[in-house]
């Protein structure tokens, strides 16, 4: 099932969304504006903006007030992303030159802030101090997720809770204010929106390992953006570290330098594919995924449910 599907009842209100995601992005600056509609229209699954509303579903959804919370999680990730490619000096992102590889590292800094601050002026309509706080919060565990990261680079004697912590801040956390967000937008009470809030992180953590497998497993024309370089560039993530197990692969990964040749990066790769670390990573993921389903049983019956369960095992287990 395409992932669309699993939410055709909310196909008129995501095209609300897409709609006011470009209005938003209507700026005064024609550079601002080009290189932010350039990474909006190079397209994404807009997966945040989906929580936020399946979320609402719980509450009191109005697509009015839903529209703010959904509009700028999708700009924050988007932000978020326009300053990830200029960390980790990527050319190519959805299919298309990525505004650091179009432009350069400077507007590329500029229209992540750009967008951070548009997508905090729509909720700025959400007259919710906790909202308000969440989000803050959010934001600041992602920029100290991704520092950490700079930090943790070529760093071998790391262990796998570092990198579980890492990638919490990172990714899970945003997907969990996603959700949690769009709950609190839609008034629904606290015990449920702190339970989508968990369900958010651990299909966050489970997205993420996905991503970090995805980065050995499939070819950058699947990805829209590069595959392979992770390692590389000595971002040390769940395969590696699985990998690291064995005694001589360790070895051999403590050799990975940033101007390895390809022939020896590529043998470093298939030894790493063929230790069982990629089998072990999807379990790992898949042991998220499974906590995800679990805090969803719990949840009130609705339509929303079912969708959100499609979305988590699809993105949980997406082959791109
Ligand atoms: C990419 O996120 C960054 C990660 C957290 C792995 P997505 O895979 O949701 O990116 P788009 O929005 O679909 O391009
Ligand atoms: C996720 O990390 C990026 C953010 C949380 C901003 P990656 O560096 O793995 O993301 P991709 O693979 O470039 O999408
Ligand atoms: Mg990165
Ligand atoms: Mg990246
Ligand atoms: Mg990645």
């Amino acid at each position: 099932m395409k992932l669309k599907m699993m939410y055709s009842f909310l196909t008129s209100d995501i095209n609300i969304i897409e709609k006011a995601l470009e209005e938003t992005i209507e700026a005064e600056s024609p550079l601002l504006r080009q290189a932010s509609l350039h990474t909006l229209q190079a397209g994404g699954k807009r997966i945040r903006p989906v929580f936020v509303l399946l979320a609402g579903k719980f509450g009191q959804y109005d697509i009015n007030v839903m529209k703010n919370a959904a509009v700028a999680l999708e700009l924050i990730h988007m932000g978020s992303l326009v300053h990830d490619d200029v960390i980790d000096d990527a050319d190519l992102r959805r299919g298309q030159p990525t505004v650091k590889a179009k432009w350069d590292s400077q507007t590329a800094m500029y229209t992540g802030d750009f967008v951070f601050a548009l997508a905090l002026r729509l909720m700025a309509k959400i007259e919710k101090t906790a909202a308000h706080k969440i989000l803050a919060n959010t934001m600041v565990e992602v920029t100290i997720g991704e520092i950490q990261q700079i930090k943790d680079k070529y760093r071998y004697n790391q262990n796998l809770r570092d990198y579980l912590r890492r990638i919490k801040r990172k990714t899970a956390l945003l997907i969990a204010a996603s959700c949690q967000l769009g709950a609190i937008a839609a008034d629904v009470e606290e015990s449920i929106h702190k339970k989508l809030y968990l369900f958010g992180y651990f299909v966050g953590m489970s997205f993420q390992i996905t991503d970090d497998i995805l980065d050995f497993t499939a070819t950058e024309k699947e990805l829209g953006k590069p595959a392979g370089s992770d390692l590389l560039q000595g971002n040390i993530t769940a395969p590696v570290l699985f990998a690291m197990e064995n005694k001589a692969i360790r070895q051999e990964i403590e050799k990975v330098h940033e101007n390895m040749p390809a022939s020896e990066m590529a043998n470093i790769i298939s030894m790493i594919k063929q230790s069982g670390a990629i089998e072990k990573s999807v379990a790992l993921s898949d042991r998220y995924l499974e906590k995800a389903l679990m805090i969803l049983e719990s949840l009130p019956q609705h339509k929303a449910k079912k969708a959100l369960r499609d979305i988590a095992k699809f993105i949980g287990r997406r082959k791109f």
